[in-house]
Formats: C-alpha cells, sequence, structure tokens
C-alpha cells in the first residue's frame, strides 16, 4: 500500500493498531502486538499517543514484544531500544509495564539462550503475536536478523552485518561503539505473528524494498521471506516505493 507521504501511511497503521485494541477489549482479551524500533515507527507511536489522550484508547489489554535489543546494552543508554520504547510511546499511555517486553542487554552471555527461549515461551504464552509492526534495515534485516538468516530461526543472539553497523554509527558516535551483537526475535519468531506490517519510508530504502517485494526469497534478503506469510502487508511512501 502506497501512500504520499509517511505521516499518511503513519495514521494508517496506528488506525490498524487501534481498532485490533478496540475489538479485543470487546471480547475481554489481550491484544498482543510486536514493536518495532528505529526511526521509521515513530510517527505511528506519536499517532497512538494522540490517541490515547484525545480519543482515551486504553493499552490496559496490550501485551508488547519488542523484536530486538543490541547485546551488551544497559536500558539507561542513550542507544537502548528500552529508552527508545519508554522516550516514544510507554512514558504517555496507561500500558502495565508487566504486559512489556523488551529482550535483556543486560544479561551475562550464559544466560542469554535460556532467556532467548523463555522469551519465545511467554509469548507463546499469550497466544502467539497478533501483530508484528517492521522497520526494513539496509541488509534486508527484519529485527536484526541478518542476511543468513533462516527461515525457521528463533529468538537470539546474533553477530551484526557490518552494513548495519556503519548505518548504527552516527546514534553511538562513530562505529567503534556500536555493539558487535544483538539479541532478536527470529524469522520463524516474526513469521509465527498472525498479521505482519512492514514500513518503510524515504528513497534510501527503495532499492531493498524492491528487493523485498520483487525479489526471489532467499535468507540473502532475510525480508524477502514475508512474501510466504498470508497476512503480511508493504506500506510505503512515494519515495520507498519509487524502484517497484
Ligand atoms: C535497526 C532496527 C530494525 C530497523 C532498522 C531500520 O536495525 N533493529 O528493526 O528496522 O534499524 O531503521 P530505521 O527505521 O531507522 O531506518
Amino acid at each position: 500500500e502506497i501512500f504520499s507521504d509517511s505521516q499518511k501511511a503513519s495514521l494508517a497503521v496506528a488506525n490498524r493498531i487501534k481498532d485490533l485494541i478496540l475489538a479485543k477489549q470487546k471480547a475481554n482479551e489481550k491484544f498482543v502486538l510486536g514493536l518495532a524500533t528505529g526511526s521509521t515507527p515513530t510517527k505511528v507511536y506519536e499517532e497512538l499517543v494522540r490517541m490515547h489522550k484525545e480519543e482515551n484508547l486504553s493499552f490496559q489489554n496490550v501485551v508488547t514484544f519488542n523484536l530486538d535489543e543490541y547485546f551488551p546494552m544497559q536500558p539507561d543508554s542513550l542507544q537502548s531500544y528500552v529508552r527508545f520504547m519508554n522516550e516514544y510511546l510507554f512514558d504517555h499511555i496507561d500500558i502495565d509495564r508487566n504486559n512489556v517486553h523488551i529482550p535483556d542487554g543486560t544479561l551475562a552471555m550464559e544466560d542469554v539462550s535460556k532467556f532467548c527461549q523463555d522469551y519465545e515461551e511467554k509469548i507463546k504464552g499469550f497466544g502467539g503475536l497478533d501483530m508484528q509492526i517492521l522497520g526494513i534495515g539496509r541488509t534486508g534485516h527484519i529485527g536484526f536478523n541478518e542476511p543468513g538468516s533462516m527461515a525457521n530461526s528463533r529468538t537470539r543472539l546474533i553477530t551484526l552485518d557490518q552494513i548495519t553497523r556503519t548505518d548504527a554509527a552516527s546514534d553511538f558516535f562513530g562505529e567503534e561503539f556500536v555493539p558487535r551483537r544483538a539479541i532478536t526475535m527470529g524469522v520463524g519468531t516474526i513469521m509465527a505473528a498472525k498479521e505482519i506490517i512492514m514500513m518503510a519510508w524515504g528513497e534510501g530504502k527503495a532499492r531493498i524494498i524492491k528487493e523485498t517485494v520483487e525479489g526471489s526469497i532467499s535468507d540473502s534478503v532475510p525480508a524477502t521471506y514475508l512474501q510466504n506469510h498470508d497476512n503480511a502487508k508493504v506500506i510505503l511512501d512515494d519515495a520507498a516505493a519509487a524502484d517497484l
């Protein structure tokens, strides 16, 4: 779906999320939402905060699981995805903090694999992700599933691609300060979501979006796996759609 600008596109995504939250509220059920970081989803979070403040949209029945976190990473660091989510969303809505889940960048190495298994179990315990929202990295990563990630991969520690570390360099004031690893939901974790919305804005994403939508399905561009999902949507602004 192509919109003239990212503001209109983000409003459409936020409206879809709102509709699902309200439908689940009516049914007295929880809405299990997979969240992404990066610049791409920030306008969606701004719209959701606005809906909370102006339209009394409540998040009390919402359970969230974030895609990924750098490893190692302290939650109060400038670049932490915990901090990001608090600043853009959680500090401004009525979500129960017990319902918020973000991969833990503070773990000792020997505790990571158990943490990742537990993360998967928690998602399953809530009946799976009702919706996962995604951005896309220049390598075609979803979450931090870099090229080479398998279709059946699950939450795990991965090594970041060099291109991803270069792209993150400005956030860390130098490439040498970008962590080499991250904890990410796997491709299989993401693909198990009942609905997936990928967003991309701007001409910088046009090439990788063309590969994602029109290229053959391959681990060299993990986002192409989404072609196999029967309820996945790619939401673009004109610039990101320019090469299609
Ligand atoms: C990071 C995140 C991804 C995100 C990507 C793109 O690598 N882990 O989830 O999709 O950045 O970032 P941006 O949205 O800023 O373009």
